[in-house]
This record gives C-alpha cells, sequence and structure tokens, in this order.
C-alpha cells in the first residue's frame, strides 16, 4: 500500500512536471507571436512614414505613437508588452530588476557568439513571463546608430535630451521585448 501511495505521488508529480513544460511552450509560442505582431505593427509604420515623409517625421512618428500602438497589442492580446532597453531613450521603457537580468544575460550570449533565444517562465506573481532580444537592424541605424543624420540628431536631441540609444551597431542588441500573460486555466 505504501509502495502504492509513493508510486502514485512520483507519477503525479511526473505528470504536473511534463504538464508544466506543455504549458511553457504554448505561452512561448504566444510571446513570439504578440511580440512579432507588435514589431510588425510599429515596423510597418515606422517604414511608411520614413518613406512617406524622411526619418525627421518618423522621429516624431515614434514619440507620439510607439507607446499608444504598444498599449493596442495590449489590449489586442490582453497582455502586458514593454519594450525595455538598458540604453534608454525613453524613460518611460526602462526596466525592472528582472528584465535587467535578462539584458545582461542575453548580452552575454551575443558576445560569446551564442544565438539568443526567447526565456519564459512562470513568475511568483502566478503569471507567465516572455522575454525576447531585440537587435539592431540595418534601418534602425538611420536612428540609433553611431553617426546621424544632422537633422535627425537635432531632432532626437530636442525630443530626448537625456537619450542614450545612439552609439549601436547591426546585430548588437538593443533591447528585449517583456510580456506578461496571465496563466490560462
Ligand atoms: C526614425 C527613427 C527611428 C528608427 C529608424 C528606429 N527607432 Fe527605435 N526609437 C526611436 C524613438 C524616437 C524612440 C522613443 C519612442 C518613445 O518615445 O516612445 C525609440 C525607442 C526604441 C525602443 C524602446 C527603448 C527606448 O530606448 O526607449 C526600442 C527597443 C527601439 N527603439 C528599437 C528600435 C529598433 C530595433 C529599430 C529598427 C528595427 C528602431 N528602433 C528604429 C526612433 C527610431
Amino acid at each position: 500500500m505504501k509502495k502504492l501511495l509513493v508510486l502514485s505521488i512520483s507519477l503525479l508529480t511526473l505528470i504536473s512536471c511534463s504538464e508544466d513544460k506543455v504549458d511553457l511552450a504554448k505561452y512561448t509560442k504566444k510571446g513570439k507571436e504578440i511580440a512579432q505582431n507588435t514589431q510588425k505593427l510599429l515596423g510597418k509604420n515606422l517604414k511608411g512614414t520614413m518613406k512617406a515623409k524622411g526619418p525627421v517625421a518618423a522621429v516624431s512618428f515614434c514619440n507620439t505613437k510607439a507607446l499608444p500602438l504598444t498599449t493596442e497589442m495590449e489590449q489586442k492580446y490582453h497582455a502586458s508588452i514593454k519594450r525595455v532597453s538598458d540604453k534608454l531613450r525613453n524613460e518611460k521603457n526602462e526596466g525592472n530588476a528582472k528584465e535587467k537580468t535578462v539584458i545582461e544575460q542575453f548580452k552575454t550570449s551575443l558576445s560569446k557568439g551564442e544565438t539568443v533565444t526567447p526565456i519564459t517562465q512562470m513568475g511568483k506573481d502566478g503569471k507567465v513571463h516572455f522575454y525576447a532580444p531585440i537587435k539592431v537592424g540595418a534601418v534602425c541605424l538611420t536612428c540609433h546608430g553611431t553617426t546621424l543624420a544632422k537633422p535627425v540628431d537635432s531632432i532626437l536631441k530636442l525630443t530626448y535630451p537625456n537619450d542614450k540609444a545612439i552609439g549601436y551597431k547591426e546585430g548588437e542588441l538593443r533591447g528585449i521585448w517583456s510580456i506578461t500573460m496571465d496563466k490560462e486555466n
């Protein structure tokens, strides 16, 4: 009888452990989808504005629309969506302690030439936390690179006097997506 009890307890633990894994994979998929679609929405609008009105107008666009568009996606997906960086342009995008640790972790991996993949974890708050890297691509350099065109530099300095988000090279870590999802029952 005792043996049976031990056996069933270990079986139960096994089952719940594997259930946890399946769960996390599901949230990783959802987190990726949310990050990609938010990136797409921001990117589409950014590139459209750059093409139609130039980079200076695109800076104003990012200034007034990046956060509201992100909020739209939060409502669509019933999740909290943050773009966090260790070198901030808008101070509203500052990360918490955990997010800062993840940024350091991703940066270390990248510096070793490793590929960085998203992290999904159950939080102590009972919510699921998803973190994914945001890397610098060629289009980003217009506003986050080492040499900026004069008008872009001027508008950035005017809008963000404490701007730290410049001096990047392609492939570097610009920041992370931090997405918090409710656990589904
Ligand atoms: C036209 C200029 C412009 C381009 C191009 C641009 N950004 Fe930005 N970026 C901004 C501005 C302006 C902000 C601040 C937005 C705000 O005030 O909410 C910003 C903010 C960010 C943030 C939030 C963290 C912070 O520092 O406030 C991230 C992450 C980011 N950009 C990544 C990127 C990536 C990745 C690319 C390329 C795919 C890119 N940006 C291209 C202008 C630009």
